[in-house]
């Protein structure tokens, strides 16, 4: 875990609402691993006081990495605000990220919105290696859809849904998935990331059809590094903290609310 200044080196809007950031650090781009996070101080005063945890997106080089981020209040304001060649304090790479058993040969991954973040590093990494993968994503509408390095490469991997039908299925993501389940053959493995009720639908789905399923999970955090217990889940083990036990979970322990 490093504590750097990290310079921005790009800032580009991709989509209403949605900002990547390029950040030139060494330390973090050589090491994370998909599923793990950065906390980022977003800007100076009270407002900013707790840092805001966000999902390492890319490993764009040994030495930068992107973030992915949609602005949803002060925090993320802010962060769309922040100027090129200007520096961010970040500590990172933080929490467990996705595991990949020697069982994976064919495993899917499933987002729901900006949940898209850590899935894409995770499917860099796949492409690299022999394990067979497809992507179910699903958006609002066509307008949020976020193109990202892959893409093409394995556009016959990827399924679509939107709110609107504006893109692939017209439904959620949890539709796209049984739609999947019905026609595809079944994957060994299920990673997701998305909001709450995505997760909760996705991790019951997995256990019907007797799929392992690992989630990432999102908590407000004010640490990030396991001190605080302000971002704990309830799990079939006890509480956990989402920052340093997750934020990566096997589906299965998790209790929902
Ligand atoms: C491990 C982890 C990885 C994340 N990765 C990403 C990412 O890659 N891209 C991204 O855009 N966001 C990500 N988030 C969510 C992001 O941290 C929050 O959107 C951000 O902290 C909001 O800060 P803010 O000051 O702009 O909003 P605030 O003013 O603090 O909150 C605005 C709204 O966002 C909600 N919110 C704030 N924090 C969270 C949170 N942690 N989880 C769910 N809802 C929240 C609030 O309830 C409120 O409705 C991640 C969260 C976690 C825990
Ligand atoms: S944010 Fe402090 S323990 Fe997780």
């Amino acid at each position: 875990m490093a504590h750097v200044k990290a310079k921005i080196l790009n800032k580009e809007q991709v989509a209403p609402s949605i900002f990547k950031l390029s950040l030139l650090c060494p330390e973090i781009a050589s090491s994370a691993i998909p599923g793990q996070f950065v906390h980022v101080e977003c800007g100076k005063g009270k407002s900013f006081i707790l840092r805001r945890p966000f999902s390492v997106y890319r490993q764009a080089s040994k030495e930068t990495f992107e973030i992915l981020f949609q602005v949803v209040g002060k925090g993320t304001e802010s962060l769309a605000e922040a100027e090129v060649n200007s520096y961010l304090d970040i500590i990172g790479p933080l929490g467990n990220g996705f595991k990949l058993s020697n069982n994976c040969k064919k495993v899917l991954l499933v987002s729901g919105g900006i949940g898209i973040a850590p899935l894409t590093f995770l499917a860099e990494k796949l492409y690299s290696t022999e394990i067979i993968f497809d992507m179910l994503i699903g958006f609002a509408n066509y307008k949020k859809v976020i193109d990202f390095s892959l893409q093409e490469k394995i556009a016959d991997r990827i399924h679509y849904s939107t709110d609107d039908g504006s893109l692939g299925l017209k439904g959620t993501t949890v539709e796209l998935l049984l739609d999947y389940l019905k026609q595809s053959k079944k994957p060994d493995t299920i990673f997701a990331c998305g909001p709450e009720p995505m997760l909760k639908q996705v991790a019951l789905i997995a256990k019907q059809n007797k799929v392992p399923c690992f989630i990432s999970l999102e908590e407000r955090m004010a640490c990030g590094i396991g001190a605080c217990l302000s971002c704990v889940c309830n799990t079939i083990n006890g509480y956990k903290r989402v920052c340093a036990d997750g934020p990566v979970f096997d589906a299965s322990e998790i209790i929902w609310d």
